[in-house]
This record gives structure tokens, sequence and C-alpha cells, in this order.
């Protein structure tokens, strides 16, 4: 993280609140290597804290008022602790706000807290697919949790912001994205099970192999607070239901053919992508582990497919930067995170990075579509007190 943007959230609390904040905390958005819509099915994931982050600044007040401000919106938004329900929590302070709440369900007991002045500020883009929700959230929940005393675990400070997203915000999303956040560690991904929540860390030694993981944010924006994560959801839950088990982490590969007796065509079809991407998950956890970065190409090409063809999240400007990124030599490229617009990831050797580049933006202009932003990533530190 540059120094800059610490900087700027502390000058922004200071200008804005007229005293020094209590500290700093921060924390990185994601990007997913592999296990897309795995994560509410109780299976597996593969996602990495990226080197763009969160940063809050937090000041103790001497009432019961919360108070927060941040760079997204020229406003600064307050409520009464007392007055903290979901119903009443609406846009962007919904996401911090909805973490004070969520805190309250996981045991923290709000009537014995001190008010709190808080600002934010974020290079993690917005609507990529890049997390930067769960990165507010997740810098959010450290925070209170350091200046509330309240002694939480990650695990539990990331079921804290998938709480406040799922009720405060309304997007019924996974555990994954805070899980990241909160668990990552430079140059590694981490691996885990939706399930039990435990994790591993997983070296990605992508340096040392000279690649590097390009992201290109196509620029078309989504939300998960409506239309096509909540139905792919709907569709995964009606799957299980029809073939008997309590989620379709229960199925495997070797079900998939009596699954498609019992299915009608398009509920097959996303019950088949998330139980092969919970087995490209493993493959790529023990390919990464036998052999390192430059053998998982293929596991991140079939990964797209499966979500373009059997879950149908991908979109034209998704599908175009994974074609045109293979085609100039990535070793593997897939889109990340939700779907319907934001990201994709291609892994690329180092010295083919400019040239891969410029092909995807070529590729964009005979398409006429708008030109897509491209970045490097690094595998970073999850969410710190700064
Ligand atoms: C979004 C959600 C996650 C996960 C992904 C898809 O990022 O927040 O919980 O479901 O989509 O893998």
């Amino acid at each position: 993280m540059s120094t800059d943007i610490r900087d700027d959230t502390r000058a922004g609390f200071e200008s804005l609140f007229g005293r020094e904040p209590e500290g700093l905390w921060s924390a990185p958005g994601r990007v997913n290597l592999i296990g897309e819509h795995t994560d509410y099915n109780e299976g597996f994931v593969l996602p990495f804290a990226i080197d763009r982050r969160t940063v809050v600044a937090v000041g103790l007040r001497d009432d019961r008022t919360l108070r927060v401000a941040s760079t997204i919106a020229d406003e600064v938004v307050e409520i009464a602790l007392d007055d903290l329900e979901p119903s009443v929590l609406t846009g962007w302070p919904a996401y911090p706000l909805g973490v004070a709440w969520a805190l309250g369900e996981f045991g923290a007991d709000l009537s014995a807290v001190p008010g709190l002045d808080l600002f934010i500020d974020s290079d993690v883009p917005l609507g990529a697919g890049l997390s930067s929700s769960a990165a507010i959230e997740s810098a959010v929940a450290l925070a209170l949790d350091d200046v509330w005393r309240l002694g939480l675990d990650r695990r539990t400070l990331a079921r804290v912001g998938q709480r406040a997203e799922n009720v405060a915000v309304g997007a019924p999303t996974g555990i994954m994205d805070q899980s990241a956040s909160l668990l990552g560690q430079v140059d590694h991904a981490v691996f885990l099970d939706c399930r039990s929540l435990e994790s591993d860390l997983v070296p990605l030694g992508l340096g040392e192999a000279g690649l590097a993981i390009l992201v290109i944010d196509t620029g078309v924006t989504h939300s998960h607070a409506t239309g096509g994560y909540g139905e792919r959801r709907a569709a995964c839950e009606r799957g299980a239901a029809a073939l008997g088990v309590a989620s379709l982490r229960d199925v495997s590969i070797a079900d998939l053919d009596r699954a498609r007796g019992l299915l009608d065509d398009v509920t097959f079809r996303r019950v088949r992508h998330v139980v092969t991407e919970n087995q490209r998950v493993l493959d790529t956890v023990a390919v990464l582990r036998a052999e390192g970065a430059a053998g998982i190409g293929e596991l991140l090409d079939a990964s797209h497919r499966s979500m373009r063809d059997d879950f149908e999240i991908s979109v034209p400007e998704l599908d175009l930067a994974v074609e045109s990124a293979v085609q100039a030599g990535a070793l593997g490229a897939r889109m990340t995170g939700g779907g319907f617009g934001g990201a994709a990831i291609a892994l690329v050797r180092l010295g083919d990075l400019s040239r891969v580049q410029v092909a995807i933006d070529n590729a964009f202009g005979e398409h006429a579509f708008g030109q897509p932003d491209t970045f490097v990533v690094t595998a970073s530190q999850g969410a710190e007190r700064n």
C-alpha cells in the first residue's frame, strides 16, 4: 500500500473531525484465483488478498453516536448506537454501520461501547469484482474489534462482514471475500473450506517463477444485491434439494450422471459448474504445491468455460478479455468474482505482460468496447492495524 492513502485517510479524518484519530486500520480487496460460486455451496475457494486497500481512521467519542465519512461521498452520516438496525441503513454507510450492527449479532454488547468517528478512503476499484465492499467491511470489523476491545477472532470477523453484507446491504453473498481480506498473507493464496471454515495458506511463488497475475477490469459494473447472483444461488439450492443433499458440497463428479436424469437442463448445468469447480480448486492447490503456478493455466481456462457455458455468468467483455489474453500468450485466464461484469485475471509470464496488455486493448478497440483497465496485482497482507 502506498503511504499516501494512509496519509490521506489520516488527513481526511483530522480535517473533518478536528482531532487526531485513535489509529488507522486497513484491509485489502481480493482476486479469486479459482473457486467461483462455490462458497455459498459450502465448497472450496482459493482467493488472495491484493495490493489495493481500504483504510479507516477511527476516533473514540465520549457519547453514543457513530459518525461515518468517506471519500466515496461528500457527506457525514450520523446515527445513535441505540438506533442501529439494518432497516435504517442505506447506501455506502450500510457497509461500515452494518458491520457495527453485525458485531452485536456475534456477541458484542453494543450497549456498553462508546461512540466513534470513522473516516474511510480506498484504492480498491469500486464495482470491479475485486471486493471493495469486503475491504471496507474487514477494515471496519478489525478496527471496531480493536477499539471496542471485543477480542473476536478473524474467522468470526469475516462472518461479521458477511452478515453486514447479507442483511444491511442486502446482497446474498458467501464468506469468501471477507475471508481473503482478513486471512490473506504476502505471496500466498487462502485455501478455504467454506463448510468447516478451516483455511490453509498456499504459496503462490509467482515472482520466483517469472509470472504475474494481470487484472483486466472491463468497466462493466454489476451489483450482487440485485439480479443474477441471487438467482444463481437459488438455482444451486434448488439443485441440492432435488438431489436430496444439504448443499452441493455433497455432490461429487461421479454423481453427475444421476443428477442429469433428475434435474432440468439449466439446473443441471448450474450444479455441474459448482461440482466441477470444487474439483478444480482441489486440483489447483495440488498443482501449486507440486509444480508451482506455471502449471495451473488449463485449470483457469476450464473454470472460465464452465462459468461461461454452464453457470452463464460471464459477459462478452469478460470472454473477450480471457480469449485475447490467452491468444497473446497468457498461460490461462478466467473471469473472477461474482460475474455479470467486473474483472478477469490472466496468468502471464513477466516478459509477455506488455504484449498481452496491448492485445487486450486492441481486441476491445476492435469490438468497440470501452477500454479496460489492466494492472498487475500481487498477493498481499490481509487486514492489519497500520
Ligand atoms: C462474490 C461474493 C462471494 C462469492 C463470489 C463468487 O464475490 O461476494 O461470496 O460468492 O461472488 O465466487
